[in-house]
């Protein structure tokens, strides 16, 4: 570790008042990244460094150009550089001392009971696991489902999202659905509810990122809805966003994505029974930071594609632009299919930690829905694709 960053952390140390089990473990935490950065090459040029916010590998990638400045720009600037990239050590221990920080004293957790939702259809052994509706490995618990999330709309601090999504008002709420249909419609939330009954689908759900749950959701399938709206022939695709209102969502006063959030699905997946809108999870109604009061479940995709607080969905004739195609193109596919042997992103796909358990275990071709799916994808090439 540099003087400079030892200096700063012995003083920051002092004013978050930590104790000396706690200072030792940042200390251990920032040698190692110091080190394995310089032992890369990256901490003195810093070119072609991608910063990486929180848990790494974490989705969230800004990237740099691939000329080295030294090559190109005089000395006074290529100097003053030099003070940035001293600045730049020092802002990354700052970010990397609140990383271990966050680690050592995460938010309290959220953890409040949701209304039950009445009438619920649980799945029925056999049949509902020959069809993916049910699988019989053990559910991740409430807590965890509700304080480890993805809503970049409220934080990209995964177990900050419950406490800055707390009171998130979803009432009224409506969602519109047109585009290429012979029914346009805007549907109340309870219109919504009372299109199909709800039904308990347990589901894996797999993130990018590496880590995996097992999630009960409460919901109804996509298709129901849409054969309310009547497609025409000309709709292939089906388009997804999210609410935009920054007083509402205040992560969206930043530029961290490009706002509102969208998503999107070819027509025959998002008619596929597996496919759902889930409004609940664990019996009752969703939890703000998991995307109340509606969101998309597609369990054998990537999570990404799980567009949370939806208010539009639209029937459209070409592939519809998606929040993380957006951001980088060359990782996340228009697909996004979970697949072990395909790794656009720069770490391996092929394992993945359960949140709850210790050891990983092997992913899963299509999170383990291939009987179900694999015929939505034949004769396409999945690396080209992902
Ligand atoms: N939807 C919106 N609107 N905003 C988001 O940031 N994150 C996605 C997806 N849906 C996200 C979103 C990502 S990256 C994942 S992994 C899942 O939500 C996480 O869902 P969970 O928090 O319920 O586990």
């Amino acid at each position: 570790m540099s003087v400079t960053g030892f200096v700063f952390f012995t003083h920051a140390s002092c004013e978050l008042k930590l104790d000396r089990g706690k200072i030792a473990a940042i200390l251990i935490f920032e040698g190692y990244w110091f080190k394995r950065f310089v032992s890369r090459g990256i901490l003195p040029s810093l070119d072609d460094v991608s910063i990486h916010e929180g848990e790494p590998p974490n989705m969230l990638i800004k990237r740099a150009p691939d000329i080295k400045s030294s090559e190109v720009t005089d000395e006074q600037t290529y100097l003053n550089r030099r003070l940035f990239i001293r600045g730049a050590v020092l802002a990354g221990s700052v970010a990397a001392t609140g990383f271990i920080y966050r680690k050592l004293n995460p938010p309290t957790a959220v953890v409040e009971e949701r209304p039950k939702i009445a009438g619920l259809i649980t799945p029925t052994s056999d049949e509902s696991i020959a069809k993916g509706f049910k699988v019989s490995e053990t559910a991740t618990s409430f807590e965890d489902i509700t304080n480890y999330n993805n809503f970049y709309e409220f934080s990209t601090e995964k177990r900050s999202v419950a406490s800055e999504a707390r009171g998130f008002i979803t009432k009224p709420w409506t969602v519109e659905v047109g585009g290429l249909v012979n029914k346009p419609k805007t549907f109340d939330l309870d219109d919504l509810l009372k299109l199909a009954p709800p039904e308990e689908r347990i589901y894996r759900h797999r993130c990018v990122e590496g880590w995996s749950m097992v999630i009960p959701w409460v919901g109804f399938p996509l298709n129901a809805l849409l054969k309310q709206v009547d497609p025409l022939s000309t709709a292939k695709y089906v388009a997804f966003q999210t609410l935009l209102d920054p007083k509402r969502m205040p992560n969206q006063n930043t530029t961290v994505l490009d706002w509102p959030y969208v998503e999107g699905l070819r027509l025959d997946e998002a008619m596929h029974p597996l496919t759902i809108l889930a409004t609940g999870l664990y019996g009752g109604t969703l939890p703000p930071q998991d995307g109340a009061p509606i969101r998309l479940v597609v369990p054998w995709k990537y999570g990404y594609k799980g567009i949370k607080s939806i208010v539009k969905i639209s029937l459209v004739a070409n592939e519809p632009p998606t929040t993380w195609n957006i951001q980088v193109p060359e990782w996340y596919g228009f697909y996004s299919n979970v697949n072990p042997n395909v790794s656009q992103t720069r770490w391996s796909q092929a394992t993945e930690h359960r949140i709850g358990e210790y050891t990983s275990r092997p992913t899963l071709l299509f999170n383990g829905y291939a009987d179900q799916v694999g015929h939505l994808y034949q004769g396409m090439d999945l690396n080209v694709n992902y």
